[in-house]
């Protein structure tokens, strides 16, 4: 039995030709772990950004050796470790987060808390599986910062994307009246979601979600006395003008994730795979989503 397994990181971060599949050592799950067996690893905006050396550049990764590439994942486990529920062979998903790790979901396998997995429903495939702890659990925190509509006016920019997608369904649900901002060939999709489309917002929303990362652009969409959630933690736009500006930060959530995953398998949330591709094929993967128009997620298999 193989000693080793096979992981995709950066050791000097420049783009997606400085990606490398490496071998690394076979971990044991701890107390409270379990091993997984990945079946798919979702590429996301922030996998692009660590490979391009963005947060080393802020100073928040300090790896010695190598960084690791992968937030999301789905696949079987195959070990727990003491005190842990799940038993192997059960198919979960989950969601690692932090940027400053030397192991990611973008691998063979991963050693995770079991807290932070959930049981992926038997209607739903592991690839869109893969697809949805991150930007689903970013958008379901979001709106928590956005609370309850009671009848407000809401623009999801970048409504479109995984994060926009996710919001405008979620927010509709805390009551807010969701008009989503996306590029032209977005409207059936948008609409689909049930918000009012747009391709050129004009000032006065009582609230901005900012899926599309506008920042200064995006809080000036806002009325004043109004809000903004925006999307790049370290990086809130100032406030102005009375607006609360606030900011998610994304949290695994294994309790969460299972309502998520069983929305996305009845249908009530969006399931959008653009892509399964071979690991070996990550670096043509990120080259594709920085050209931008992808919908959908690339999802790696190993
Ligand atoms: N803070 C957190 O914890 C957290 C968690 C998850 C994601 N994020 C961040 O949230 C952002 C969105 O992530 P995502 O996965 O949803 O990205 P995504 O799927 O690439 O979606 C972004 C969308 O915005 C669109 N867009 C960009 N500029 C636009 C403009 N001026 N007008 C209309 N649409 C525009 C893009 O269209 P084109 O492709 O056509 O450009 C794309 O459809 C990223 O910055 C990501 O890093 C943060």
């Amino acid at each position: 039995m193989s000693t080793t397994f096979r992981t995709a990181v950066v050791r000097t971060p420049g783009g997606p030709d400085s990606i490398e599949i490496i071998d690394v050592p076979i971990v044991e799950p701890g107390p409270g772990q379990v091993r997984v067996e990945i079946a798919g690893a979702a590429v996301n905006p922030v996998d692009l950004a660590v490979a391009a050396g963005v947060f080393h550049g802020r100073g928040l990764i300090n790896q010695p050796h190598h960084t690791g590439l992968g937030w999301d994942f789905a696949g079987t486990v195959t070990a727990a470790g003491p005190d842990v529920d799940l038993s192997v062979g059960s198919r979960v998903a989950g969601l690692v987060d932090g940027f400053d790790r030397d192991f990611g979901t973008y691998a063979e396998q991963l050693v995770v808390s079991a807290n932070d997995t959930a049981l992926v429903p038997g209607g739903l495939d592991l690839a869109t599986a893969a697809t949805v702890p991150l930007n689903s659990l970013a958008a379901a925190q979001l709106v928590d910062l956005l609370g309850d509509g009671e009848g407000r006016s809401l623009l999801v920019t970048g409504a479109a994307g995984a994060v926009g997608g996710y919001v405008i369904s979620l927010a509709q649900d805390r009551g807010w009246r969701v008009t989503g901002l996306a590029r032209t060939q977005d409207e059936e999709f948008v609409r689909s979601l049930g918000a009012t489309f747009t391709t050129r917002a004009t000032p006065g929303w009582d609230a901005v979600a900012d899926g599309a990362a506008l920042q200064e652009q995006g809080i000036a969409l806002v009325r004043d006395g109004g809000l903004f959630v925006g999307v790049q933690p370290g990086a809130a736009p100032a406030e102005k003008r009375g607006i609360t500006v606030r900011v998610v930060v994304t949290r695994p959530d294994g309790a969460r994730l299972t309502q998520l995953l069983d929305a996305t398998a009845s249908g009530r949330l969006p399931a959008r795979v653009h892509a399964v591709v071979p690991l070996d094929q990550v670096s043509s993967a990120h080259r594709e989503v920085a050209k931008g128009g992808v919908r959908g997620r690339y999802v790696l298999q190993p």
